[in-house]
């Protein structure tokens, strides 16, 4: 995944969810999903528990939400890949609440949380669990065919809920929102020894068109580019 933003192509200013078209999809609907097979027929485990995928919302509790999942799932994934300097540089550089709620605010970028209800003895208790990130207007080299394009900047799953099906619900709902907003192609980058998300994406149809250095400090650290069609029905 792009932990460096991509080259922004300096789209002009647009409402906080702006949609790509004039056509205003119902995407900013929460979507609930229930333990069943997944829609698209892709072999997902079972949830043990009901994931509601809503749209995040420029408030501190969903950038502390946000927080909350992205500082321990990116130190337990790339915290061995940097020097621990480094990685304190970056998450105090990315995960801090007027940082995230800067982002929330920030009309290239949609924000999009999963959520599961507990269900703690006879409380409900709602729990985020993984969270993705949208990004308009960026682009690679390698990425000069594809055009109506939007990048799958992070997608984070709590550390306790991988390989359990919420990343696929949180993936099926990244898709849909992509294609509602009429985007033709999406796209990301993934850390080259990142073995477990490079088999996730490519399990969903993302296929490799490229590379491109990033910086963790003063390492460089190689991303393979991927792209996925969204096929418009
Ligand atoms: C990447 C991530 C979103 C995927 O969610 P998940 O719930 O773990 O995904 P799944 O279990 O459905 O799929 C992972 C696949 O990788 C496979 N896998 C697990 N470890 C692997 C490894 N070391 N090498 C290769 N494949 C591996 C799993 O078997 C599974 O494939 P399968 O369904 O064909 O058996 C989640 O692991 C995550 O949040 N990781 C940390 C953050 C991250 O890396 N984000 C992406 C940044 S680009």
């Amino acid at each position: 995944m792009t932990q460096i933003s991509a080259q922004a192509l300096d789209p002009p200013p647009a409402p906080l969810f702006h949609t790509h078209t004039t056509l205003v999809p119902p995407e900013h609907e929460p979507q609930t999903y229930i333990p069943s097979p997944s829609p698209s027929g892709m072999p997902t485990p079972s949830l043990k528990r009901p994931i509601t995928v809503r749209a995040a919302q420029p408030t501190t509790s969903d950038a502390e939400a946000i927080i909350s999942i992205g500082r321990p799932v990116y130190a337990a994934t790339f915290g061995p890949t940097c020097s621990e300097a480094d990685l304190r540089d970056y998450l105090d550089s990315t995960y801090t609440s007027p940082l995230v709620l800067a982002e929330l605010t920030d009309p290239n970028k949609q924000f999009f949380i999963a959520v599961q209800d507990l269900l703690e003895a006879s409380n409900s208790l709602d729990t985020v669990v993984g969270f993705v990130q949208l990004t308009k207007g960026t682009t690679e080299p390698c990425l000069g065919e594809y055009d109506d394009i939007i990048e799958l900047q992070r997608f984070y799953i709590a550390l306790d809920h991988h390989g359990a099906g919420v990343a696929a619900r949180l993936m099926e709902h990244t898709l849909s929102v992509a294609k509602q907003q009429q985007y033709r192609h999406i796209w990301l980058g993934v850390y080259e020894h990142n073995h477990r998300a490079r088999r996730f994406y490519q399990k969903y149809g993302f296929k490799s068109v490229g590379e491109h250095d990033f910086w963790v400090g003063s390492d460089r650290q190689t991303d393979i580019v991927c792209v996925r069609e969204l096929v418009q029905e």
